[in-house]
């Protein structure tokens, strides 16, 4: 480096290190991302080291290279986050990561902040899932209390039948990452809110986005979200913020929440940029990467203000074929770089539109060309409505 540049330094080298570090290359600011495991998808677009979550000499040296140390995955070691925060800023704040990696404190946080959750209760036995089982009612999820992603680590029981094969799948879990029962909750939408905070307090919100889940993994995004009152947008945006503000946190975050007869209920919070505001690279002001870049570091926040509506579709497994998707307009395409695997995120393309009927015209297409439509069209279907 031949000028004194910011560095931002990420620990986990995944797809978010990569797009955050795609968005602060333009301000002049360096990544580099940190990871235990060889060939994360953010080597092609950042600086990466490759060490272990208590390699000290290493992340002594990573401490020395970096202005301010982020996460793209929320599951690093609480004592890694902390070891470094002794020495170089780190954002979020470390006890924030930690309440966030567990489900039970995090459902605990939610509610002691006003915010309502579906039942649930901490599992430590097969006694206490058949007690919980009987409180809280069928259908419900178990599931691990840490280190869940994508769906994974998650057990649904629809009769008591069920309880014999939930303890079989994840009971010997119970003593490692802990396991927690809720209730399944037949919600009408899913919505997300993507919020973020600064150094000094600032606190901003893209508009919300409403999402659909396709086996527990995000599927399609809309933003901002269709036919949401201006009540229950300002609910759900007062609820992230007084979350952001009990934790003292400092960055992007996700708030994702279920809307059940009109009401809102919190599901989990991810302590990072989320996969429901990928929309906002093409779809507004300033995105989630930018601004999470700019509060880690200290810098002003840029604007969250929609541009237009906009639609996000993941791709999983594989990349579809990009060629005749790239004739709609307004459709931006983003390939991680990653090999094929079942399940795995590989991508997503956003597609943009000033008006709703534009956009739901070309999702449809979009949709028709990549044969997606069965999962396009109740977001078109909402749109026509607009
Ligand atoms: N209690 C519940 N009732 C109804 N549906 C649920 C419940 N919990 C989870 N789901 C469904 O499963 C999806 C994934 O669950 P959750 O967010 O808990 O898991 P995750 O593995 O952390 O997912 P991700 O990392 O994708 O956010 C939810 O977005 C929702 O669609
Ligand atoms: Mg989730």
């Amino acid at each position: 480096m031949s000028r004194r540049d910011l560095v931002l330094g990420v620990l986990g080298g995944g797809q978010l290190a990569r797009m955050l570090a795609q968005a602060a290359s333009p301000l002049g600011i360096r990544t580099v991302a940190l990871d235990p495991a060889e060939g994360g998808c953010a080597a092609d677009v950042a600086m990466t080291r490759q060490a272990a979550w208590d390699d000290w000499e290493a992340l002594q040296a990573f401490a020395e290279q970096v202005d301010a140390v982020t996460f793209d995955f929320e599951n690093v070691p609480a004592a890694t986050a902390r070891w470094l925060a002794e020495r170089v800023p780190v954002y979020p704040p470390p006890a924030a990561l930690e309440v966030a990696q567990d489900r039970l404190s995090e459902k605990t946080l939610f509610r002691a902040c006003g915010l309502p959750t579906p039942e649930f209760r901490a599992i430590g036995s097969k006694d206490d899932l058949i007690a919980a089982v009987n409180g809280i009612g069928l259908p419900a999820i178990l599931k691990t209390r840490r280190l869940g992603y994508d769906g994974k680590g998650q057990f649904r029981l629809r009769e008591t039948a069920d309880l014999e094969a939930a303890w079989d799948a994840l009971g010997a879990q119970a003593d490692t990452v802990g396991l927690i029962l809720e209730a399944f909750v037949p919600f009408e939408r899913e919505l997300s809110v993507i919020a973020v905070r600064d150094r000094q307090g600032g606190f901003r919100c893209w508009p919300l986005t409403r999402n659909w889940h396709v086996d527990g993994v995000l599927s399609l995004s809309l933003a901002p979200a269709p036919q949401v009152d201006t009540a229950l947008m300002a609910e759900a945006m007062g609820h992230a913020r007084t979350l952001a503000e009990r934790l003292q946190y400092v960055g992007v975050f996700a708030l994702e929440l279920f809307v059940r007869d009109g009401q809102l209920l919190g599901n989990e919070m991810a302590p990072r940029v989320h996969n429901s505001g990928h929309w906002t690279i093409e779809g507004a002001v300033t995105s989630q990467f930018e601004n999470h870049v700019r509060a880690v570091l200290g810098l002003p926040l840029g604007l969250t203000t929609a541009r237009g509506q906009a639609a996000m579709f993941n791709w999983i497994g594989e990349m579809p074929d990009r060629g005749a998707a790239l004739a709609v307009p307004d459709l931006h395409w983003h390939d991680y770089g990653k090999s094929a695997r079942a399940g795995r995120k590989v991508g997503h393309a956003t597609i943009c539109a000033a008006e709703p009927a534009v956009l739901a015209a070309r999702l449809e297409q979009a949709a028709q060309w990549l044969q997606r439509e069965a999962q396009a069209e109740p977001a078109v279907s909402l749109l026509r409505e607009a």
